[in-house]
């Protein structure tokens, strides 16, 4: 007879009959880097056991089935097909207002972004949209961008603020994130980023508004885990950017650079000096600059997507920092300008076809390597036991399906903290 005691033991939820269990394990204290990138822990006719919010026993189907008997457990039967930890969207700016749809077809017809901007449109027409909403009218629609997110397996996505650039904008922004943690099944890593573009009221005094941002650290720290600056052309120097960002250290922030997407201004010293968890695009890089960064535990998080709606050919050189063994992790970063795609299993796609990776590297850049980019490797990116249960089952047989049929969602069932959130592709509230 079992005890109480047993009892506690006991799954309430198996994943069983899983075809190719992807469990990406193995690296949750380091990120991935070198030959790891090539491998992803995959078992055969597995299944997962977890209990209320955590995985609790990982394995082969009939080997779980004995140990637990199936009784008076929900079991979900995966119909041999593929099974993996949910994807972790580690840099996006989800939190906006409008969209930038007519711009699309001014940059198919050949203006540029820059040019855009200069007439007004560009980042300042979000920041106008956004600037309008109330908060409860920016809450609900990015409540929709989340939702769509995490029909496609995103189960962890980093928010930055940006689109407010001043004090009482970027903190309806950063409170919208922090509603939206508590309403959500999405769990939200939230960014400041008022230092994302000189807005313009301050175009021709960027340094007030530098120190402006400096101002607004100890009011947004409630809100927000991390501080980024844009470091870039149309950005901040890196100078501006060291200012920002040391005071922000100082604060117990957790530091991002966008830096090196559409020039190298030098931002990569900076992250280095200030030790940056994440140095973000890296579209044209030195390698002196790889070098620098080896072993500092910085990971370099690559967006094929916005070199790619840009229509540029600079891609991050991906293969050469694996290469170097740099740790490198893949984002949509969603946003109304240069990325308005969500879906980060066409991420995959474009780390394959665009920057080179096998689709084994772009996984393990999807999932592992993501969490440590935003601080949540112990908790979240693979599928082993006393993770957290944050879990998808897709369509298909073969992991390798998901970049090669492409532009499709393969995703049936979301697992999010041990709960059902979408079943046959639909949510569940
Ligand atoms: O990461 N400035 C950069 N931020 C975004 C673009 C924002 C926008 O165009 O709205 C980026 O590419
Ligand atoms: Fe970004």
């Amino acid at each position: 007879m079992k005890t109480h005691k047993d009892r506690n033991l006991l799954p309430d939820l198996i994943i069983k009959n899983i075809g190719q269990l992807v469990t990406v394990a193995g690296s949750s204290l380091t990120p991935k880097t070198y030959s790891e990138m090539d491998e992803l822990g995959t078992i055969k006719n597995g299944a997962v056991a977890i209990k209320d919010e955590n995985i609790i026993d990982v394995g082969q189907s009939n080997k779980l089935e004995n140990k637990y008997k199936y009784n008076n457990i929900k079991i979900i039967d995966a119909c041999e097909k593929v099974v993996m930890p949910g994807f972790v969207d580690c840099h996006t700016h989800a939190v906006f207002g409008g969209d930038r749809a007519g711009e699309f077809i001014q940059r198919i017809q050949g203006i540029t972004y820059w040019e855009i901007l200069k007439k007004g449109g560009g980042i300042l027409s979000t920041v106008k949209n956004t600037r309008k909403l109330k908060l409860s009218e920016l809450i609900k629609t990015s409540s929709m961008h989340l939702d769509s997110m995490l029909l496609h397996g995103t189960t962890t996505v980093e928010i930055k603020s940006g689109y407010g650039l001043n004090k009482k904008d970027e903190l309806k922004i950063l409170k919208a994130i922090q509603n939206l943690k508590i309403i959500h099944h999405i769990e939200i890593i939230p960014t400041f980023l008022g230092a994302h573009t000189v807005p313009l009221e301050y175009k021709k005094n960027p340094e007030a508004y530098a120190k402006i941002v400096c101002d607004m650290l100890s009011e947004v720290k409630p809100y927000a885990t991390f501080c980024d600056v844009f470091c870039d052309k149309g950005g901040f120097s890196p100078k501006q950017s060291e200012k920002i960002l040391s005071s922000a250290a100082r604060l117990d922030f957790k530091l991002k650079m966008h830096v090196n997407e559409f020039e190298d201004i030098g931002g990569i010293s900076v992250a280095i000096k200030l030790g940056a968890m994440t140095v973000d695009h890296l579209d044209i890089i030195k390698p002196s600059d790889i070098l620098k960064m080896k072993n500092r535990g910085i990971v370099c998080v690559l967006l094929p997507g916005v070199t790619f709606f840009l229509m540029k050919n600079t891609y991050a050189p991906a293969k050469m920092l694996i290469e170097k063994g740099l740790p490198i992790a893949i984002a949509t970063d969603f946003n109304p300008g240069t990325c308005p795609c969500n879906n980060m299993q066409l991420i995959i796609t474009l780390a394959c076809l665009k920057l080179g990776m096998t689709p084994t590297q772009a996984i393990n850049a999807a999932t592992i390597n993501a969490a440590h980019a935003v601080g949540m490797a112990h908790r979240i990116g693979s599928i082993e036991t006393g993770k957290q249960a944050d879990i998808i089952i897709l369509d298909i047989h073969d992991y390798k399906q998901i970049p090669y049929y492409f532009g499709i969602n393969h995703v049936n069932t979301v697992i999010k903290k041990g709960k059902v959130v979408v079943e046959n592709k639909y949510l569940i509230n």
